[in-house]
């Protein structure tokens, strides 16, 4: 089986007004033929504007969370349709500061992926261990368990990806060594195959935590590495395609 397109996806988290629309563009003028599926995630009141500002770009515009349910009385929540109809075709799902700031299980997160299906957003479904579980020897046991939990069975035959992201590593400058993100990344893949046989061979695992410019070819390089799903790096259209650029 060939080896998944790359993904490589910024994470704009809570920053950005629509004066980062131009940022949005500069990334879209310089991203070229890279080999790689380039997304921005800005929050979710940019949607339709960033979706709009892209068009006619191959950079993709992706959401940061939806609801699992589809429409109702959830004040503040935004569904994944509406994602969808503000031009979204990605969702990153189960990140983990959602996971801890809005206590998502495995469960939650898994009936959130099956949201995005419906509303045929694309889900990028975020694992990782804490610190103190790694200390613990627990990291890749804590990870599969993730995967298996947050993925629905009815992500066979669909099209998605999951993005390892250490809890660690988020906005620390702190990275795993390469060997610590590919023993990770095997075992991801392992799981996946255990769970939707050879299909599970072409679902891109992304990197995430502290990806910069200047450590991307690395990573992007490193074996199972199908991409990277980028913070506070991807806020800055030159680091953003920077990091584009080091695949
Ligand atoms: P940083 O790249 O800022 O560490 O954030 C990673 C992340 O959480 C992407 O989802």
């Amino acid at each position: 089986m060939t080896a998944p397109q790359p993904l490589i996806a910024g994470n704009w988290k809570m920053n950005g007004t629509s004066a980062s629309l131009d940022e949005a563009r500069a990334i879209a003028a310089g991203v070229g033929e890279c080999p790689a599926r380039v997304a921005i995630c800005p929050p979710a009141i940019l949607t339709h504007r960033m979706s709009q500002a892209l068009a006619g770009s191959r950079v993709l515009v992706g959401g940061q969370d939806a609801h699992w349910d589809d429409a109702g009385a959830f004040t503040g929540d935004i569904s994944a349709e509406m994602l969808a109809d503000a031009g979204a075709k990605l969702v990153i799902l189960g990140h983990s500061e959602r996971r801890t700031g809005y206590r998502e299980t495995d469960d939650i997160v898994a009936s959130k992926v099956k949201a995005a299906l419906r509303a045929r957003l694309e889900p990028i479904v975020c694992v990782g261990e804490t610190l103190e579980e790694r200390k613990a020897g627990r990291a890749l046991d804590v990870v599969t368990g993730q995967v298996r939990g947050s993925l629905p069975a009815e992500l066979s035959g669909q099209t998605f990806s999951v993005a390892y992201e250490p809890v660690w590593a988020i906005g620390t400058g702190l990275t795993p060594t390469t060997p610590e993100i590919e023993e990770v990344h095997r075992a991801i893949r392992g799981a996946l195959v255990e769970q939707f046989g050879e299909a599970g061979r072409a679902v891109p695992i992304l990197y995430g935590g502290s990806v910069k410019p200047g450590n991307a070819a690395e990573i992007l390089h490193a074996d199972e590495v199908g991409g990277a799903l980028v913070g506070g790096a991807s806020l800055k259209a030159d680091d953003f395609l920077g990091i584009v650029r080091a695949l």
